[in-house]
């Protein structure tokens, strides 16, 4: 595996790659990874002859006061996942390479609406902060793919958005969500949950499964059950952010014959804020 840590290295290889009539996939992530990651780069490996994984926690995606400081970094074990799996490349820019002219009055991608509701309204800047690094590794990497995890079911719509307005020739691979045994998501905000909070955190995913059967079931009702799941995860101690039953194409307000549903929570828990959903289909 070779790291890269200059974005013009990645330019020329890859276009040595491409005169060479290779495929190239790209999986971002911000390291510390898990299995989530894992099985994103175990299709990439699948969709492309070369793949390359970018590290790099971006700062403009954090907001005052979250994690970015802290944000966990396990390197020389994600180095040693990366060597395992295969992966041509580990991409590792720092903030200099990827922010050539700083954070402060630099141009920033903006995917209106979608980036403004949830966890957009909750974290003011996030989306547009994710939509403009992920340009800048497409625009370094040139992906004929690139795999995002529907765990984060926004962002990979925001994306999705993004890459088919700049008409960027990506195609944006949504992939399911990996779950511990006892269905609580990977995430590598995991590690902040204290072993108390560990115990109780499987019951949002309880929840969303939950609210997908009573949609199943043809309620009429969904915010009156709503409440009541809402007030069953505060009882456990969790701060409900939202938990919203939105189209699963666009996240808007399902209509009247909507067929394809997404609901989407967000709790704090302690210390960690923790986002899950769940898909379903009428
Ligand atoms: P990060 O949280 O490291 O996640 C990297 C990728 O892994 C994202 O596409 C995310 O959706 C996916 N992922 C995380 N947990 C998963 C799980 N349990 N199952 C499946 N996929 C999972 O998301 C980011 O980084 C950043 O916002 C990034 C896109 C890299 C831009 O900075």
């Amino acid at each position: 595996m070779k790291i890269i840590q200059e974005v013009i290295k990645l330019n020329q290889l890859v276009t040595e790659w491409k005169n060479n009539n290779n495929t190239i996939a790209l999986v971002p992530t911000m390291g510390s990874l898990h299995f989530g990651h894992i099985s994103l780069i175990k299709e990439a490996k699948k969709l492309a002859s070369k793949t390359v994984i970018s590290i790099f926690v971006n700062p403009i995606q954090f907001g005052q006061g979250e994690d970015y400081e802290s944000y966990p970094s396990t390197i020389d074990l994600d180095k040693k996942k990366l060597e395992e799996e295969g992966v041509d490349v580990l991409f590792i820019p720092d903030l200099k390479q990827l922010y050539p002219m700083g954070t402060e009055t630099d141009t920033r991608i903006t995917v209106p609406y979608i980036s403004e509701i949830l966890c957009g309204q909750q974290r003011p800047g996030h989306f547009s902060g994710v939509a403009t690094v992920v340009t800048k590794l497409l625009v370094t990497s040139k992906p004929d793919f690139a795999l995002f995890g529907k765990k984060d079911y926004q962002q990979y719509l925001v994306i999705k958005r993004m890459v088919s307005d700049l008409l960027i020739p990506t195609l944006i691979v949504g992939m399911p969500t990996q779950r511990e045994n006892d269905g609580l998501a990977l995430s590598s905000r995991n590690r902040y949950l204290s072993e108390t909070e560990r115990k109780i955190a499987p019951k949002i995913y309880l929840s969303l499964q939950k609210a997908s059967e009573i949609i199943h079931a043809g309620t009429t009702d969904f915010d009156n059950a709503k409440q009541e799941l809402i007030a069953e995860l505060e009882r456990f101690g969790m701060k409900v952010e939202y938990f919203e039953l939105r189209s699963a194409a666009d996240l808007a307000l399902p209509k009247e014959d909507e067929k394809s549903f997404v609901i989407l929570v967000a709790v704090w828990l302690g210390k960690a804020r923790l986002i899950d959903n769940i898909t379903l289909e009428l």
